[in-house]
């Protein structure tokens, strides 16, 4: 049991004054029952007490959207534009001049994000470049005082939440502007600097724009998290905002994993999201034309779903805040998917067996589903069409659970099929072209949690004689 300051008010009040005396009093026999560790819980052990709770949401969520924004915007070549194109801090500050969103972007996000499904936002509040998009007293490379003019990190948060989303702040420790960002790592005087700096921004993102829902850590370059003294940074975050959700890359494990530009699950029991971009880059680039096309999209949340895992999508809106287009295309159509689809998204559990080449597999308790993102094509020949039932088959071997009914979420018509004994479960009589894009979701329920193992099968098939005949 883990004593802590709530458990021992708890424990105090149930039993209550006479009670506590009475306790004193068999205080042999009680310690026998209750052993108080002796120091207090670390702030590890608290967030662990309280995070199936906290993120209970955020499971549910699986799908945020990703906001890059800042003065690499302004020249439109992705976020790391300063360091890889070696552009001096004297011209780059420049840039702070010429950045003029429009009024309220952020609302025109917020409505793309809650078209396309997305349940959360993370914005950048400060990136590398080390550009406050927020009003602060700690430095005037801040968006209200430079050419904003405003606070767009209030902006941003009042637009989520009239959307009914959730909040996210994205937060890089590493900052390419602060005279001591680089110099923390060899001069303690220096160091002492930046890391009160750094609490100092995190400590006003935390104070002034009511509950905030996920505080996202970016690079942690030069300092370890000793030397960033990330348990105090959380420590001091929870405290001010006990229900937030926190990733790992203050180089402590916070609440979940974030493998980026790959889809990768974690442990069972361990929290994770994939960051993702729509194109090749996080910030503006005008030049980057390599969208991913809806079908990967949804694709991949299906894949994140499986594993239990959530899909963070990024949009680089443009230095007025407009959003390329493209995203806009893609995201609405991943979103019109959803609408229909959402059942077998949001709120489902890890899955155990993946899908294959044509399909991927989630599931919510003993339901299958099955997004079917190439769909079989068994177009008869038409001389054939007399005598041959024209229909897509859909089959899955290694089923370990037997199928009670199934139905096509697009349509709601039922789907007819056969289950071979341990094997095989045959979907039949579906149309011949797909019936959704990008993917035809099947929803199959089971008998007990639908586990698919080709592995536990395959020494199970019954195998044929090999020989030379005579
Ligand atoms: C990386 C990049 C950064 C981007 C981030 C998103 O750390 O440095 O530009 O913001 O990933 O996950």
């Amino acid at each position: 049991m883990n004593w802590s300051e709530s458990t021992r008010r708890a424990f105090l009040k149930q039993f209550g004054a006479a009670g506590a005396m009475a306790l004193a009093a068999s205080r042999a026999e009680a310690a026998q029952q209750i052993v108080p560790p002796a120091g207090p819980a670390s702030a590890d052990e608290k967030q662990a007490a309280t995070r199936d709770q906290r993120m209970q949401w955020w499971h549910e969520a699986k799908f945020g959207m990703f906001i890059h924004w800042g003065l690499y915007s302004v020249i439109g070549q992705h976020e790391w534009a300063k360091e890889v194109e070696g552009v001096p801090i004297s011209q780059y500050e420049i840039l702070a001049k010429h950045f003029h969103p429009k009024p309220n972007a952020a609302r025109d996000w917020a409505r793309l994000a809650k078209r396309a499904g997305q349940r959360y936002m993370v914005m950048t509040t400060k990136h590398h470049e080390g550009f406050c998009n927020f009003a602060t007293e700690l430095t005037d490379y801040n968006a209200a005082q430079q050419g904003p003019g405003r606070d767009l990190v209030a902006e941003f948060v009042e637009a989520a939440r009239a959307e009914g989303l959730r909040v996210g702040f994205y937060y890089s420790l590493m900052d390419w502007h602060h005279p001591d960002g680089a110099l923390c790592k060899t001069d303690e005087a220096a160091r002492r600097r930046f890391v009160d700096y750094t609490h100092g921004l995190i400590r006003e993102l935390m104070t002034n724009y009511g509950k905030i829902d996920v505080l996202w850590y970016d690079v942690a370059w030069p300092l370890d998290a000793e030397e960033w003294e990330s348990e105090k940074m959380n420590a001091m975050v929870f405290e001010l905002q006990p229900d937030i959700i926190v990733n790992n890359r203050n180089l402590l494990p916070g609440d979940f994993s974030t493998p980026e530009q790959h889809i990768q699950a974690a442990e069972a029991g361990r929290a994770w999201e994939t960051c993702m971009t729509l194109n090749e880059s996080w910030g503006f680039n005008r030049g980057d034309d390599a969208w991913k096309t809806p079908k990967e999209i949804v694709g991949n949340l299906a894949t994140c779903a499986n594993g239990g895992g959530n899909y963070l999508l990024n949009i680089g809106p443009m230095p007025d805040g407009s959003v390329p287009p493209e995203s806009v295309r893609i995201l609405s159509e991943a979103g019109a998917w959803l609408d229909i689809n959402g059942k077998a998204v949001y709120g489902t559990d890890r899955c155990q067996g993946g899908g294959n080449v044509n399909v991927i597999y989630t599931r919510r308790g003993n339901t299958l589903y099955l997004h079917q993102h190439f769909w079989p094509n068994h177009t008869p020949a038409a001389e054939w069409l007399d005598f041959y039932k024209p229909e897509a088959v859909v089959a899955i071997g290694g089923l370990k659970a037997k199928a009670l009914s199934a139905r096509l979420l697009k349509t709601g018509q039922n789907v007819e099929f056969t289950q071979d004994g341990d094997f095989t479960l045959r979907l039949t009589g579906l149309p011949l072209v797909a019936p959704d894009q990008p993917a035809t979701v099947i929803e199959v329920e089971c008998d007990s949690e639908p586990v698919v193992d080709h592995d536990a099968e395959r020494p199970l098939w019954p195998r044929l004689k090999v020989g030379i005949s005579d």
